[in-house]
């Protein structure tokens, strides 16, 4: 959660507090079925699965060979079957109200778009408020808990516009810091680089040696970012900006959106983003390959953060939330009107539905 404010080329007068989500695939490292030495045992049929999939062998620092296997999807009709709803109120601070699922539901804040196979998630969009006042809003994560895998969303759309700060992200349900954060997809207002960020507890180093394509928030001591927070000299986790201006914010959705894509093993987590034009054949194949596709946009190694040490019992998140300790703290730098507060109470400011076209309004 982080409050860095980029150059801000558009402000939209309007919040888009909409995600629309294709699907969510987590994939397991299916180590063990693919020992080199086992091969020799597998059936005749697996033999011919094993064929198929020799371009899918991928190679761990340690030499073993591996395949990523399809664990789990979220999607479609049943996307929110399982999840949890978190209810109340935000713990970072934000004017929203966090729902649950019944209200969620009857609401339509929740609900499977059938025209175009997505997931939507919204907040409440026509209610007049006090400035000050909270917004209901939608907070879910999935009952599962992960210590590692391949995670693949097929994001069509993510929330936008003054006064908004959505974020995907995984998180241990308890002892925050102490099971780390990873915040895959984070912006506020009408940034256009996604933020991405690590929040642990003390001992964790982003090594700024590794390849990566993001520009690091803060600045580099040592070879290293601390990844814990430390709110008295404003470090808030470790950090990396996307390069891609199609990465959050307007342009990611009018290109359609694309994938975000977060690998995490016991060597690394690393994180790539693809706009939609851009996604990897092996992706779109279902047999993902992360080995090809170049240098991540920001990447933590075991190399200075013992990671197995520092995330464990992750469950994926989903939030749309309003000011608060990020979008409402840098808000006055955003070019945005009015205070954060103001801007949230009025409906008039928020799209309902999902308008197609770039609004006229942005200037
Ligand atoms: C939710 O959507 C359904 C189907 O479009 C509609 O009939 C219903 O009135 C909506 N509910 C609310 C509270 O807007
Ligand atoms: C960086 O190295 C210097 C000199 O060894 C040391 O004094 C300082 O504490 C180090 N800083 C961090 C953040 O490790
Ligand atoms: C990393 O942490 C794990 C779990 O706490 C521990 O078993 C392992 O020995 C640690 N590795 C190193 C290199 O310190
Ligand atoms: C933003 O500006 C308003 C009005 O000038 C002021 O009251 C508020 O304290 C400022 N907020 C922050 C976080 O600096």
């Amino acid at each position: 959660m982080l409050r860095l404010s980029t150059t801000i080329t558009t402000i939209s007068l309007l919040v888009h507090a909409v995600l629309a989500v294709q699907d969510v695939k987590a994939f397991e490292n299916g180590h063990s079925s693919l020992q080199p030495q086992l091969r020799k045992s597998f059936s005749e049929r697996s033999l011919v699965n094993l064929a198929k999939r020799d371009g899918v062998i991928e190679t761990s620092p340690s030499g073993s060979q591996y395949i990523w296997k399809l664990e789990d999807t979220y999607a479609g009709r049943t996307f929110y079957d399982d999840m949890r709803f978190f209810t109340g109120d935000d713990p970072t601070d934000g004017l929203v109200h966090y729902v649950t699922r019944e209200r969620a539901f009857s609401q339509n804040y929740t609900y499977f778009n059938e025209d175009d196979g997505t997931v939507i998630m919204e907040s409440d969009m026509k209610t007049k408020l006090n400035p000050g006042e909270k917004r209901e809003s939608v907070r879910i994560e999935t009952m599962k808990e992960y210590n590692g895998g391949l995670f693949i969303l097929d994001l069509k759309r993510a929330p936008w516009g003054c006064a908004v700060w959505p974020a995907y992200w995984t998180t241990s349900r308890f002892d925050w810091p102490y099971n780390g954060e990873i915040d895959i997809l984070e912006g506020t207002h009408d940034n256009e680089h996604n933020q991405i960020t690590w929040h642990t507890y003390e001992g964790c180093y982003l090594d700024v040696s590794q390849k990566y394509t993001g520009t690091l928030v803060d600045k580099p001591e040592n070879g290293t970012v601390q990844c814990n927070d430390d709110k008295k000299i404003g470090r808030y986790g470790c950090s990396a900006m996307e390069w891609s201006q199609a990465s959050y914010g307007l342009h990611f959705e009018t290109q359609g959106g694309g994938i975000l894509a977060m690998k995490w093993d016991e060597y690394t987590i690393a994180i790539w983003s693809f706009f939609r034009a851009a996604i990897p054949e092996d992706v779109t194949a279902g047999e993902p390959r992360p080995s090809t596709w170049g240098p991540p946009s920001a990447v933590l190694s075991n190399t200075r953060c013992n990671i197995t040490q520092y995330f464990k019992k992750h469950v994926v998140v989903f939030d749309i939330t309003f000011c608060g300790n990020y979008a409402g703290n840098n808000y006055n730098a955003s070019q945005c009107p009015g205070t954060c507060a103001e801007r949230l109470a009025d409906p008039a400011n928020l799209i309902v539905r999902a308008p197609r076209s770039v609004p006229s309004s942005l200037d």
